[in-house]
């Protein structure tokens, strides 16, 4: 059975498709059904933006659709920049660099100890027949006091990973989708995939 990706990052197709072939499922990308699906993120939570992506992308193909929704999350920033974190510091904030300095700037002053964060990754399957599968992962860690590591995109070298030694732009892309808040809600994804097939 064919699954939309409510997406157009083909590593996103890679990742996602290894998981669902073994559930009969083959991962196409709206691009190549010849669709432009762009959806406002006017959700309060990962899970509603990703399950509004999801829903568009399944309305109008008619096929079951994964989307997922990701971002970083810091504790003393009450959970910033969170959903908002491809945009944080907008207008100002243009680059991926200039929202990694606004996050330290905001951070300025804060101890260590105080600047547990983590990324979190929703990815929600929909059915046209109203069944839904939501899976939630995430990755603790630190924020730095300076970026480290060139690896990566986003807010990667900024993220120290206790249990790695490292932030995720220092350990390479391997290691990071091993542990990553990605592979976890992916692998929630496998378990709730293999009840469903119970
Ligand atoms: P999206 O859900 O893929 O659109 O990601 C939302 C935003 O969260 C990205 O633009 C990044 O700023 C941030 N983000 C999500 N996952 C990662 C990651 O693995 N590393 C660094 N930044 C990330």
């Amino acid at each position: 059975m064919k699954v939309v990706l409510a997406s157009q990052n083909r590593h996103k197709l890679a990742e996602i498709q290894a998981i669902l072939a073994q559930y009969d499922m083959e991962l196409v990308l709206q691009s190549d059904l010849g669709l432009q699906i762009d959806v406002d993120e006017t959700g309060e939570s990962f899970e509603e933006n990703s399950e509004l992506k999801a829903r568009a992308v399944m309305e109008a193909t008619g096929l079951p659709a994964v989307a997922d929704d990701s971002g970083l999350c810091v504790d003393v920033l009450g959970g910033a920049p969170g959903i908002y974190s491809a945009r944080y510091g907008a207008p100002d904030c243009v680059t991926d660099r200039d929202r990694l300095n606004h996050l330290l700037n905001n951070l300025r002053g804060v101890r260590s100890e105080e600047r547990t964060a983590r990324f979190v990754c929703v990815i929600t399957l929909v059915w046209p027949d109203g069944r839904k599968l939501v899976a939630r992962g995430s990755c603790e860690g630190l924020i730095t006091f300076e970026p480290r590591g060139e690896d990566g995109f986003g807010y990667d070298p900024v993220f120290y990973v206790p249990s790695q030694g490292c932030t995720f732009a220092q350990m390479g892309a391997d290691r990071k989708n091993a542990i990553s808040h990605r592979a976890n809600a992916l692998h929630r994804l496998e378990a709730l995939l293999d009840q469903e097939n119970e």
